[in-house]
């Protein structure tokens, strides 16, 4: 059983946060939860959903967005209790992911600030030489944005743009968080199991047909 992280902060892009999250406690591993301010606005503008700041409530509120009952895998953490357990390297966890990582978190990151507890947990992943997958969203991207992307990638982490492909003719935007969200597993899970993958052309199909290519 693996001891995730997901981050979500201000940038477009809530269901892959929930896609990734229902991904994590399926698996039956542990999740630990840190939402910023600015990703409470997203997530009210985008799916509707209320954080009053109560950790208790917005915990039964979260696990029902993510439609998962079993809350014991399941911690959220104030993003700015710089005392919880995730901001001490001698906490051992498998990885963390910020999704959507907005460019305000990037930057943050990328220069050493860190502000809260997302930014110090990240921070920690980089002294710990642990898993850091940042899935940035923006269009365009500034020659700032570029070179902070330029900064995590050199410090370790996996700078990952929300960008899903088209070449697995996605026929609803579940297709498009899903090809998302598989790439993400790819790197957090150690044997990832994916819907589709590409084997070539002809040849894109289920993990499981790949034997009878
Ligand atoms: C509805 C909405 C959508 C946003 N989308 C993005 C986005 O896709 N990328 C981004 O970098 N910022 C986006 N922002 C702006 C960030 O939320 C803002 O810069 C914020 O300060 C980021 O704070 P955080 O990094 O602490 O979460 C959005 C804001 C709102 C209200």
């Amino acid at each position: 059983m693996g001891n995730f992280i997901v981050a979500i902060t201000g940038g477009s892009g809530m269901l892959y946060a929930k896609e990734l999250s229902k991904k994590i406690l399926q698996n039956n591993h542990n999740l630990k939860m840190v939402i910023s301010d600015a990703a409470k606005k997203v997530l009210k503008v985008e799916e509707s959903l209320i954080l009053t700041g109560d950790i208790k409530n917005d915990k039964k509120f979260l696990l029902e967005w993510i439609d998962y009952d079993k809350n014991k895998q399941f911690d959220l953490i104030d993003h700015k209790d710089v005392s919880a357990n995730i901001a001490s390297g001698s906490y051992k966890h498998d990885g963390m992911v910020i999704v959507p990582c907005s460019g305000g978190t990037l930057g943050r990151i990328a220069n050493g600030i860190s502000l809260g507890l997302i930014e110090r947990a990240a921070h920690v992943c980089f002294k710990e030489r642990r898993k850091l997958i940042l899935v940035h969203r923006e269009t365009p991207i500034s020659l700032i944005d570029i070179e902070n992307m330029r900064k995590v990638t050199e410090a370790g982490a996996v700078f990952m743009p929300a960008s899903p492909g088209f070449y697995h003719k996605p026929s609803s935007i579940d297709d498009l968080i899903t090809f998302v969200v598989d790439r993400i597993l790819d790197h957090l899970f150690q044997n990832h199991k994916s819907n589709k993958r590409w084997h070539g052309l002809n040849n894109f199909c289920d993990e499981g047909e790949k034997e009878n290519v």
